[in-house]
């Protein structure tokens, strides 16, 4: 069976290929000539990744599937979540502040939220989670699939793997280490996304 995943990344296009397994083959919006950049409207992390799933519907009335996830932070009442992404410069634009250089910039929005945080006070509830959310379309029906990892914002960034947020994320399952010091196949087999995955790849199986 043939699905289009939602992405133009190779690491999530290799994670979820080794999920779903040989019988599946992955293809992405751009085997299929779509190159533009989905707007992800959404007010919530559903939202956004049916927003994506039902544009390459859409467009190839095949089976497909996106993802959208968040990042929520106790301590800032749920933040960045939906605008994690993208958290540095909405930060610096409510604020007045000049927004350059900081779009969709890993390190500007790592940055943001150690300020954030370290704003409300020593004793700030560090706990937070990563949040994802997969919107499979098969025959035009959308079916849903969350993942989540528990964990907490440390103090400063460590370590240089993983993407995004990982040098500041330190995973319950591994509490002396942030997510960016943990090798790559030990972070898909905790992480988020490859929670939602796998219930995608469940439901896929029982309804072949
Ligand atoms: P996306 O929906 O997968 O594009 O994720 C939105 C944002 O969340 C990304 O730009 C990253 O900053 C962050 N993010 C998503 N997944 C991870 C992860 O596994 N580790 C660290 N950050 C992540």
């Amino acid at each position: 069976m043939k699905i289009i995943f939602a992405t133009g990344n190779k690491g999530k296009l290799r994670e979820a290929q080794e999920i779903l397994g040989s019988g599946y083959e992955l293809a992405t919006p751009a085997d299929f000539g779509i190159f533009e950049d989905i707007e992800e409207t959404g007010e919530t992390l559903k939202e956004n990744s049916l927003i994506k799933a039902q544009y390459l519907w859409d467009r190839t009335h095949l089976p497909c599937f996106a993802d959208d996830t968040g990042l929520e932070v106790d301590a800032l009442d749920g933040a960045p979540g939906v605008h994690t992404a993208r958290y540095a410069a909405l930060v610096a634009e409510s604020e007045g502040r000049s927004t350059e250089g900081k779009d969709h910039n890993f390190s500007a929005n790592m940055d943001t939220l150690l300020e954030k945080i370290a704003e409300k006070g020593p004793c700030a509830a560090r706990t937070a989670r990563f949040h994802s959310v997969v919107t499979l379309i098969v025959d035009g029906e959308p079916h849903y699939f969350d993942g989540v990892l528990e964990g907490s914002i440390a103090h400063e960034k460590a370590g240089c793997g993983g993407f995004g947020y990982d040098p500041v994320f330190v995973a319950c399952e591994y509490p002396d280490r942030t997510v960016a010091e943990i090798p790559e196949e030990t972070k898909n087999a905790i992480s988020h996304r490859g929670k939602a995955l796998r219930a995608m790849a469940a439901y896929l199986k029982e309804n072949e």
